[in-house]
């Protein structure tokens, strides 16, 4: 039998239902993309398929199930015949990789084998793949570029690389396979509907589920991690980018990989460094609400400063960052405070905004 629809425009996303790809399914889709995620539900919620529905208009073809399964992607790729994934799913937490590295190595290492095998059994493999920058590990210099050197410093960050060199690997041996690996600085908002956004299941990790929390009341306060930094404030800075400016560059990455073959590398950034308390002081703006904060020690593996050269991914993807740090918080705390973040929900917020 042929495939069950128009194949051309047919778009693969793994881990469609999570963050950043439940952003990009909508982008996909005002492209005119036809969507089909992937997803086993382990970090997300079956509820975001109605969101997406809801924001873009259309619903995407769902398949639920573990992109480990012996065999199920290689069923799935033979009866979609997308042309093209975009690789999203995975596990991203720094500090349960090193708890538990094969866990990292089994679902980002093994899992883009199984992707990238399902693919080159049916046709050309085309893919655009979830990095992170923390490949680089600690930055000789700043801004970071595509060619610094490759030192990252736990087992997440390794995972991500190994799959960039597997990448690369594939592409030098087959001329018909297309890679873009996209190096993800810190992606934060929300779409401006509400309806989608960061909605870890448990406990956060991120610097900005944890203001939502002290937003909306459910945090008495905001533990700033180190005030002795080597910048202008003592805290952190990074590159926060917004998740709809990133998703838009999936889009690009995805045009660059459906016309022409090799793997290529892309910092996903702003450019722009922002400081931990330049981020609670934007976000408190945005909300109008009160974020008490405390800056207690350093969280270890941090690294004082971090943030991209992007003028590659604007050279060749014609894409850059539009959004700033104030839509970036205000998109954030609109998805707390109205939209279906129900972690987040526990208790009613104490302070509105004015
Ligand atoms: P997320 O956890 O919200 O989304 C990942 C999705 O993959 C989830 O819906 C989860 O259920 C699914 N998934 C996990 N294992 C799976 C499996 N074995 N089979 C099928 N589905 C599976 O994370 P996110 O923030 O949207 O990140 C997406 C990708 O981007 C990840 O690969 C992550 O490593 C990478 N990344 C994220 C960040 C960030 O800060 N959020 C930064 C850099 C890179
Ligand atoms: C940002 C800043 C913290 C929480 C991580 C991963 C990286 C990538 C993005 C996947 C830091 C400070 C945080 C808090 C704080 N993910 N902070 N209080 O560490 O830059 O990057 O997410 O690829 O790989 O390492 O992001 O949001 O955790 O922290 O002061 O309660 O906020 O110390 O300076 P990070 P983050």
């Amino acid at each position: 039998p042929g495939p069950v629809v128009d194949a051309s425009r047919l778009i693969l996303v793994t881990g469609g239902t999570g963050y950043i790809g439940s952003h990009t399914c909508v982008c996909l889709q005002q492209a005119g993309f036809r969507v089909l995620v992937v997803d086993d539900l382990s970090n997300s919620n079956v509820a975001v398929l109605d969101a997406i529905e809801s924001v873009s208009g259309e619903r995407p073809l769902f398949e639920q199930g573990d992109i480990l399964a012996p065999g199920w992607l290689d069923a799935i790729v033979a009866r979609y015949r997308p042309a093209a994934a975009i690789h999203f799913a995975g596990v991203k937490s720094v500090g349960e990789s090193s708890r538990d590295p094969l866990r990292y190595y089994a679902i980002n290492v093994a899992g883009s084998i199984a992707l990238v095998q399902a693919l080159a059994r049916q046709g050309d493999p085309r893919v655009v793949f979830s990095s992170s920058a923390t490949v680089y590990g600690e930055p000789d210099s700043l801004p970071l570029r595509e060619d610094h050197p490759l030192r990252p410093e736990s087992a997440y960050g390794r995972s991500k690389m190994m799959v960039e060199l597997m990448l690369a690997d594939v592409c030098a041996s087959d001329g018909r396979a297309s890679v873009v690996s996209l190096r993800y600085f810190n992606p934060i908002g929300a779409h401006g509907s509400g309806q989608l956004g960061d909605s870890p299941l448990g406990e956060p990790e991120n610097l900005v589920p944890y203001l939502g929390r002290v937003a909306n009341g459910t945090l008495k306060r905001l533990r700033v991690f180190g005030g002795d930094y080597p910048t202008p404030d003592g805290t952190c800075v990074r590159d926060y980018v917004h998740v709809v400016d990133l998703a838009e560059a999936h889009v690009a990455a995805l045009d660059c990989v459906l016309s022409a073959p090799g793997h290529r590398v892309f910092n996903i950034g702003t450019g722009v460094g922002t400081s931990v308390l330049d981020l609670v002081g934007a976000y408190a703006a945005a909300s109008g609400c009160e974020l008490p904060y405390t800056i207690v020690e350093r969280r270890p593996g941090d690294v004082a400063c971090f943030y991209a050269d992007p003028q590659a991914a604007r050279d060749t993807l014609q894409w850059h960052a539009k959004r700033g740090l104030g839509e970036m918080c205000a998109d954030a705390y609109r998805h707390v405070a109205d939209g279906v973040a129900p972690e987040l929900m526990l208790a009613a917020p104490t302070h509105v905004p004015a």
